[in-house]
């Protein structure tokens, strides 16, 4: 059963998983936001604790995880790593066996991959990844619920993320895209392509799901797309390359004539936030009526809600009733 399989898991990166889990962790995430727009309340989290270590900063991913940890009784602690041990005074395996002695779960967002797969490998507790410079995988997870919730379904459509393609989350987008089949181009300036090792991995995933995975420069390829998608130009860690970057994706700049490039008035727009309203995208389409950005800001915590229930709690989730 796959809610057997999820029990115990880590989410590190959609890569260890397969479509049929994360179509059931799709399912559970609109299970519990149906919940909580009906005003029901769960405990279901009751007695357990997770650890919120964070190297870099967060509003969303943060905010998801504590208030969809608290509300359901569980207790999340944030721990900053400004303020810990680890990686000062003590190596991250050492961390990870404390933590999972004291912790249900861990979530980490940082720098290194290796941190977060760290963690996993000697806690003993599922490991949520909340963002590194190679992956942010619980964000896209709420990309794709929001593409569902705007077309009904997301095999076969089309997204198009414009920007820098290299990033972590078109990298993720490229990952659980090729996974779930739905058709993903990367529209970025030549330097700015996503590496060639993450697309011949995600290549025979893309066949078996029927995805077809398109990187281009060129944004004539918007032409019929369903969703446009784009990040920061400068990620966390790389403020040095600001200006390069700006000479490198003004042309990419997401503002109505791009968004009119799909020929289709009904294309959505989609940004993991926080945007930077006059670079990567303008203020106009951001705040305009084809933007589901701010749904999606809110999918991140019926999302994570989802994953932790179903890597914590596994298959007989307690207190399904209303309280
Ligand atoms: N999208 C996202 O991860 O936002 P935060 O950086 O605010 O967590
Ligand atoms: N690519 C961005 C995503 C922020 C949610 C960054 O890593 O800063």
């Amino acid at each position: 059963m796959v809610s057997e399989a999820l029990k115990g898991r880590s989410l590190l990166t959609w890569l260890d998983y397969t479509e049929e889990e994360i179509r059931y962790l799709l399912d559970l995430s609109r299970q519990v936001k149906a919940e909580k727009k009906q005003g029901e309340v769960h405990q279901r989290f009751l007695g357990k604790t997770i650890a919120l270590l964070f190297e870099k900063r967060s509003t969303r991913t943060r905010c998801a995880f504590e208030t969809a940890f608290g509300e359901e009784g569980g207790h999340p602690v944030f721990l900053s790593t400004q303020d810990i041990q680890m990686g000062a005074k003590e190596s991250v395996e050492d961390t990870a066996r404390i933590l999972g002695r004291m912790f249900d779960a861990i979530q980490f967002r940082g720098f290194k991959q290796s941190t977060v797969e760290t963690l996993a490998k000697y806690s003993g507790v599922p490991v949520f990844n909340g963002l590194t410079d190679n992956f942010h995988p619980t964000q896209v997870l709420a990309d794709i619920l929001t593409l569902e919730e705007s077309f009904g379904s997301s095999r076969g459509k089309r997204i198009c993320f414009v920007g820098d393609g290299r990033n972590n989350v078109a990298r993720s987008l490229i990952v659980i895209c090729a996974k779930l089949g739905v058709h993903f181009t990367v529209i970025s300036p030549a330097s700015l392509t996503p590496d060639a090792a993450l697309l011949s991995t995600c290549a025979p995933l893309a066949a078996a799901s029927g995805a077809k995975l398109t990187i281009t420069t060129d944004t004539a390829e918007l032409k019929g797309a369903d969703a446009i998608y784009t990040d920061v130009w400068v990620s966390m860690g790389e403020e040095d390359k600001k200006e390069e970057r700006r000479r490198l994706l003004t042309p990419y700049q997401v503002n109505q004539a791009l968004m009119d490039k799909t020929g289709r008035g009904d294309s959505i727009f989609l940004h993991c936030l926080p945007a930077v309203k006059g670079e990567e995208v303008t203020a106009d389409v951001l705040d305009g009526p084809q933007s589901r950005a701010w749904d999606e800001g809110e999918n991140r915590k019926h999302t994570i809600k989802a994953i932790m229930l179903a890597a914590i709690c596994g298959a007989a989730l307690p207190g399904t009733k209303s309280a």
